[in-house]
């Protein structure tokens, strides 16, 4: 049987339109989907939107809007972004779907409840809106939360707990031992020392007279399911959980693909979910920083987001692709400016791989030679070889910027190649030189392939029909 492959993206809450960020998030993810399928795998590759909570009933009543029909819109443009950007995912789940999602969140939460781990408790503290968390005075500064800039809300009510705490040393250990694994390593031991301060029970509901926008507790209709609560359940629901074929197939995910900021609902309550289900645990949480713009988060609050829509309409949807994956550290924080963005898209794109796409279709344009199954000469093949290795390695590493470093170090090759050895001049070892320009371009097509997909397939299509027409036009600064 093949081997299946499960792997996620958060779901972006639907109070505001999608940014780059979000791209970002989408992308990293679509090229691990993308190279597991090219490996044989059964791959299943979820994205979704999170669409109730505190946040978005807000969005939704400054639009004047009734909160269903605000999220509809917003979520279709998630969607979109999906499809305008390639992205190669299996499923999309809403969680204001009742047919799919809410049966799965009535299940976990009975199961939680007759496991004895949820409890109502009068609970007084502060909740961040921006965050749908309940936060402490560790996170803020100047009374204000540290990441969204603003006053959290103080509040007092009765709500039902999840028993986390009972979980604290199984989840330490699942960490400590990898049997979740966080990437990048620095993360797992923020998480474990995070851990070691003690987990505390977290409120799992909402008064529904205070927050109606949400699923209704089980059983308790005074009362709505904490917006994490429900949204980490997508990735269950979206298998139909607990009886469907999908999720006896797929389960457990092997791959969830968040951002820093909300690792700790991923390391610490999901877990605690998953034990207290006796379900296996996801294999990996892989992490990725931020896009910021002058140092600062890019996020709807803090009005400095990039819409994704205009670059791909100018740029094209893998030149997206390549600056978010090349520009921005995997696993760290990294700034997006135009300028940034033009210079990689003259150099690396039209300069880089588009020129050199363009000069060897050149070449072959009349001789229409075949493509040779190796390269004809084994210095040229061991460089292609070194480098596909390496490109691999960094892949299987979550290194996609260092990956593309190693494509383009052939892509380098070749143009050097095509300096020292002139294969436009007649000469004996001509057809030999034309051939290796041809194999390690084809060969260029397949390495790109999960990164950027169009492209490739541009680039064997002209290679099949002898063509040339520019991949990336240049475009003036
Ligand atoms: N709804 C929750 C996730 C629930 S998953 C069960 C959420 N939504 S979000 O819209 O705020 O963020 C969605 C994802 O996008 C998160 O992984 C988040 O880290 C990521 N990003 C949001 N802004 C970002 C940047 N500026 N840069 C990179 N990623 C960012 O959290």
């Amino acid at each position: 049987m093949e081997k299946k492959f499960y792997i996620s993206t958060a779901i972006p809450y639907v109070n505001a339109p999608a940014h780059i960020g979000h791209a970002l998030e989408f992308v990293q993810a679509d090229v691990i989907a993308r190279w597991h399928r090219r490996k044989g795998e059964d791959t299943f590759f979820l994205t979704g939107t999170d669409e109730h909570g505190a946040k978005i009933a807000k969005a939704a009543s400054q639009q004047n809007l009734p909160p269903q029909k605000f999220v509809d819109g917003i979520a279709e443009q998630f969607q979109e972004l999906a499809r305008a950007l390639n992205i190669s995912n299996t499923d999309f789940i809403r969680t204001t779907d009742q047919k799919r999602h809410w049966p799965s969140v009535e299940v976990v939460w009975k199961e939680l409840q007759k496991k004895g781990d949820l409890y109502e408790k009068e609970y007084e503290g502060l909740y961040c809106v921006g965050c749908e968390a309940f936060i402490t005075q560790k996170d803020l500064a100047d009374g204000k939360c540290k990441i969204h800039g603003t006053e959290p809300e103080h509040i007092k009510e009765r709500n039902w707990f999840f028993r986390l705490s009972k979980y604290e040393s199984q989840i330490r250990e699942a960490l400590e031992k990898d049997i979740l694994r966080i990437v990048p390593e620095t993360r797992k031991r923020e998480m474990l020392s995070f851990i070691s301060e003690g987990l505390q029970d977290v409120s799992f509901s909402r008064p529904r007279k205070d927050l109606a926008w949400g699923i209704p507790v089980p059983g308790d209709d005074t009362q709505t399911i904490y917006v994490w609560a429900d949204a980490l359940v997508n990735y269950l629901s979206v298998l139909e959980y607990p009886d469907g074929k999908k999720f006896k197939k797929y389960w457990p995910a092997d791959i969830h693909v968040v951002g820093k900021d909300i690792l700790r609902f991923h390391a610490t309550i999901w877990p605690g979910i998953l034990f207290a289900l006796n379900l296996p645990l996801p294999r990996v949480i892989f992490v990725h920083g931020f896009i910021n713009v002058g140092g600062e988060k890019m996020s709807k609050s803090l009005g400095n987001t990039v819409d994704p829509f205009q670059l791909i309409e100018e740029y094209g949807a893998d030149a997206v692709r390549y600056f978010l994956l090349r520009e921005i550290p995997s696993a760290e924080d990294g700034d997006f400016t135009e300028e940034k963005f033009q210079e990689r898209y003259n150099a690396d794109l039209a300069n880089g791989l588009g020129n050199l796409v363009a000069r060897v279709l050149k070449l072959v344009l009349n001789a229409q030679p075949p493509i040779p199954k190796s390269a004809l000469t084994p210095g040229f093949q061991k460089i292609i070889d070194k480098n596909k290795r390496a490109c691999d390695k960094a892949i299987e590493e979550f290194r996609f910027n260092e990956a593309l470093v190693f494509i383009w170090n052939v892509i380098r090759y070749c143009d050097r190649y095509i300096e020292r050895e002139r294969p436009w001049e007649k000469h004996e070892r001509q057809e030999k030189r034309i051939g290796n320009l041809l194999f390690a371009i084809q060969e260029i097509a397949r390495l790109v392939a999960s990164f950027l997909p169009e492209t490739s397939q541009k680039i064997l299509q002209q290679l099949q029909t002898n063509t040339s027409q520019p991949l990336f036009p240049r475009k003036e600064t």
